[in-house]
Parts: structure tokens; C-alpha cells; sequence
């Protein structure tokens, strides 16, 4: 089976009405992003930081994943499909995709301020000052702040280097290492971007699906049957 590599932003939990960071409304139009999610605004407004993600983590658990995280899981029939995401979202399990990598964080997990190693699954929304790992020290988001190096890169990069198909979705390709990764794709093989706005890439070598994910993905799906003449 060839590898499909899928890189998905924050575009492809639009549907499932998280929202996104630079659109109109976004994330960073509501807070300022080095006072919520910064290890300075960690240091100096814990609390703050806290409730951003409780907040978030509060929707979270209200949504569900949408067309396009199951048109993803579709394309595992055809394909080895490895999701490198950005989304700290867990909507690509809760899909049922199989092969996920993480490079922001998780919001459902926290881990230990003293051992970054201990990372815990939690249960219910809420985070709060006194919740400590088993060392006894405070937990924090298990989430890559700006400013923190992104643990995962050299791995996505890998993954990223072995595709023999390549798919950006729902990413405004803004922040790296993440949207350096596209340079990792070998030279030549397909590349698709679905984003129902225009996205710079400066590759030449995209074909853009101009919808959002939920149809952009089942015309993919569509574009890579013909193309590798796939029948169910
Ligand atoms: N389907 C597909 N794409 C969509 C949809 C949709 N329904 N709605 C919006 N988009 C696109 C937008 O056009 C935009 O290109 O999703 C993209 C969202 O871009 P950003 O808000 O910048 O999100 P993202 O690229 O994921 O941000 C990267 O920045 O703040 C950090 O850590 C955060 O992981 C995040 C990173």
C-alpha cells in the first residue's frame, strides 16, 4: 500500500465547530496568544492558562468528529494513512483514524511541571491549581507552547519523507516546524491541499481542492480512485 501522509490544521475541526486561530473570530482575535498559551503566561497567570484550555477542553468534549475526519478513515482502506496533526483535538481517534501523530499537544492529557514524561489521560474537563502529578508537583496541558520546542518534528519529518502521496487540510501553513514539513514530501509525488480559502505554499506542485474538508475530502477520495484506479 502506498503512504498517504495527511497534515491537518485546525481547518479540519471547523466542522465540527472548533474553532479556528487566524480566521475572522479565531482563537487569537479572542486572546492574546503569549498570555494563554506561553510558558511565561504559564509563570506569570497560571489560572489564565487554565481556563483557556478547560474552556476548550470543555467544547471539546461537546463535539464530534466530521465528515472529513471519517473521509480520512475511508482513505485507510486504499492507502497507509498517517495523520501528522497540528490539532490537539482527539477527533481523528474518536474517527477511528489509526495511525495519528500529535506535534502541538493533546488537550485531554496534562503532564508533570518536574518529569515531562508523566503525561496523564484525563477524564473530565477541568484542570486546576493543587492537581498534581505523583511526584507532587502541579500539572500542566500536555500542549507545546510558543516558544517550546516541538518534540515530535524529527519523527513527522521521517513520516513525511516516506510519502508517496502527500495532503494538507485545514492548515494556514503560518507556524513552524509544522508547515516546514511539506519541504520533507520527496520531490514529484502528488500533493493536495484542501482549504476552502487560498493558502500560500510557495510549492508549485500542489493541486488545491478549494472546499472545506468535509466535501474536499470526498473529492479526494474520488481524484485518487480514478488516478490509482482503487474500486472498493
Ligand atoms: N475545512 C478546511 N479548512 C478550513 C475550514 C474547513 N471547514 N475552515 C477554515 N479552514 C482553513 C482556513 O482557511 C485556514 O487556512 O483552516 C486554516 C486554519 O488556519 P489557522 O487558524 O492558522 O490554524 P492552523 O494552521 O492549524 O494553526 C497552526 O498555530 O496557533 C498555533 O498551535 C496552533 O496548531 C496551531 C498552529
Amino acid at each position: 500500500m502506498k503512504n498517504l501522509v495527511v497534515l491537518t490544521g485546525a481547518g479540519m475541526s471547523a466542522e465540527s465547530g472548533i474553532k479556528t486561530f487566524r480566521e475572522m473570530g479565531g482563537l487569537w482575535e479572542e486572546y492574546d496568544v503569549m498570555e494563554v498559551a506561553s510558558p511565561q503566561a504559564w509563570e506569570n497567570n497560571p489560572e489564565l492558562v487554565m481556563r483557556f484550555y478547560n474552556e476548550r477542553r470543555k467544547k471539546l468534549l461537546k463535539a464530534s468528529p466530521n465528515e472529513g475526519h471519517k473521509g480520512l478513515v475511508e482513505l485507510e482502506k486504499y492507502f497507509n494513512v498517517q495523520i501528522v496533526t497540528q490539532n490537539v483535538d482527539d477527533l481523528h481517534e474518536r474517527a477511528g483514524s489509526k495511525n495519528i501523530l500529535h506535534l502541538h499537544g493533546e488537550l485531554r492529557k496534562v503532564r508533570s511541571t518536574v518529569d515531562p514524561n508523566l503525561v496523564y489521560e484525563m477524564d473530565g474537563w477541568e484542570l486546576k491549581i493543587g492537581d498534581t502529578c505523583e511526584k507532587g508537583s502541579q500539572l500542566r496541558p500536555h500542549i507545546v507552547w510558543f516558544g517550546e520546542a516541538v518534540p515530535k518534528i524529527s519523527d513527522a519529518a521521517i513520516i513525511c519523507d516516506k510519502a508517496d502521496i502527500m495532503v494538507v487540510i485545514g492548515t494556514s501553513l503560518n507556524v513552524y516546524p509544522a508547515a516546514g514539513l511539506l519541504d520533507y514530501a520527496p520531490n514529484g509525488i502528488p500533493i493536495y491541499l484542501i482549504d476552502p480559502n487560498d493558502v500560500g505554499t510557495g510549492n508549485s506542485n500542489i493541486t488545491f481542492i478549494k472546499e472545506k474538508a468535509g466535501v474536499g475530502i470526498q473529492q479526494l477520495i474520488n481524484i485518487l480512485k480514478e488516478k490509482y484506479s482503487l474500486n472498493d
